[in-house]
């Protein structure tokens, strides 16, 4: 029997009390049908299948071979910062100073930073729903509110000036998070949209966060960043997707002047600096822009092939399929429970995919997520599978 007292000492936190991510429920049933000698198509995980840039992995083997792997800079050694500005001169024809660029442990420690430095603990926060799961639950461990405000086809499957507004007179928020391209959807926002957003976000005193991370990964239209817009956002991006870098644990924020040296501290005290090889490799990745141009075309390829095929399968509703790797199916034809569907068609199609429910604890129920990061051979093999296992 233990001791009241040691158990005591054993109770987790409330706040560490936050869900699991269910995706890595279906990623380790896969692994047991691979073990046991089956094959799998891999539309579950939201990672690229190709690996970092050429010139990314060189820059990091010449630094490793030196040897002097250090710790860095908090803010981020400046000739990735750097090149980061420059990135946005050439890539969206806006003026970031390198002083408000901050390098960060992938986009996933950047909210972190961001939230701390913006937010009190009981401060609310909106975000669209369905959205990426650990936004809240990352809000939730700091002890702010996450706000979900559900986005539709009406309202272009984004978050809009009036849901933000309408919400905040309900109770006041103090920060709103948006990515574009978003995941799950896929969906984007057009540029006028996001204007409006940042406009009646400032307008109403509610701090803006532009998730930019699916940036490079635009198919319907070119992305606009926050930067064209205000330079009081807060904008988080990462080298995990379209530089294929996600084990490498590097991403970067944009932050407002006044907002640099807090985030600075924090950094400092949390985490000291950067993993220095990943920031000397994500300086490099932007050499290697062409090698990343053609892995982008192979999943332009995986779209039209999904977007084809899946009708042709019976999977005849879904988003706009417009950025990310990323396409949101609607599968309440078939089911009123997508996390049983999903785990049936791994089952017995062999394609694994993720349940909604993720990402939309409500509506999920009718949605399934296929990511489209593999390789064309494998998005006609699981079409194919699919369209058997649906006429089955
Ligand atoms: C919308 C979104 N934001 C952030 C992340 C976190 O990525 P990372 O921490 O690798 O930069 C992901 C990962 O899937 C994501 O989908």
């Amino acid at each position: 029997m233990m001791l009241d007292s040691v158990r005591g000492l054993l109770t987790p936190s409330g706040r560490s009390d936050v869900p699991p991510f269910m995706v890595m429920d279906v990623m380790a049933h896969a692994a047991r049908i691979e073990a046991a000698g089956g094959r799998v198509i891999h539309m579950e995980v939201g990672q690229p299948a190709a690996p970092a840039p050429q010139t990314a992995r060189a820059a990091a083997r010449a630094a490793l071979d030196v040897g002097d792997v250090g710790y860095t800079e908090a803010l981020g050694i400046p000739a990735l910062r750097a090149r980061i500005a420059q990135h946005y001169t050439d890539a969206y024809g806006v003026t970031v100073p390198f002083e408000r660029i901050v390098a960060t442990t992938g986009s996933s420690a950047g909210f972190i930073l961001a939230f701390l430095a913006l937010f009190e603990p009981g401060d609310r926060v909106a975000i669209a729903n369905p959205g990426y799961p650990p936004y809240r639950h990352i809000l939730t461990a700091l002890g702010c509110e996450p706000v979900m405000i559900d986005i539709s086809a009406d309202t272009g499957w984004a978050l809009t000036p009036d849901a933000l507004l309408a919400a905040h007179r309900r109770t006041p928020l103090k920060g709103v998070l948006v990515a574009s391209p978003a995941n799950p959807t896929g969906t984007m926002m057009r540029p006028d949209a996001l204007k409006a957003l940042i406009v009646a976000a400032e307008g109403a005193g509610i701090r803006f966060i532009s998730d930019e991370i699916y940036h490079g990964l635009d198919y319907a239209f070119p992305a606009a960043t926050a930067a064209q817009f205000s330079d009081n956002v807060t904008i988080i991006n990462s080298f995990s997707k379209y530089f294929c870098m996600t084990g490498w644990r590097v991403g970067w924020m944009v932050m407002p002047d006044a907002l640099v040296r807090p985030v600075e501290r924090l950094q400092q005290n949390l985490s000291i600096s950067v993993p220095t090889l990943s920031q000397i490799a994500a300086a490099a990745a932007f050499d290697g822009r062409d090698e990343m141009d053609g892995v982008k075309h192979g999943y332009e390829e995986n779209r039209k092939i999904l977007v084809a095929g899946l009708p042709q399968a019976g999977i005849d509703t879904f988003l706009p399929v417009d950025g990310a790797f990323y396409l949101y199916a609607d599968v309440s034809r078939f089911t009123d429970d997508s996390f049983a569907f999903a785990h049936q068609m791994l089952d017995e199609a062999g394609v694994a995919a993720t349940s909604g429910i993720d990402f939309d604890p409500v509506r999920g129920k009718h949605f399934i997520r296929f990511s489209y990061a593999r390789s064309a051979d494998d998005m006609r093999e699981a079409v194919e599978r699919i369209g058997r296992w649906l006429q089955r």
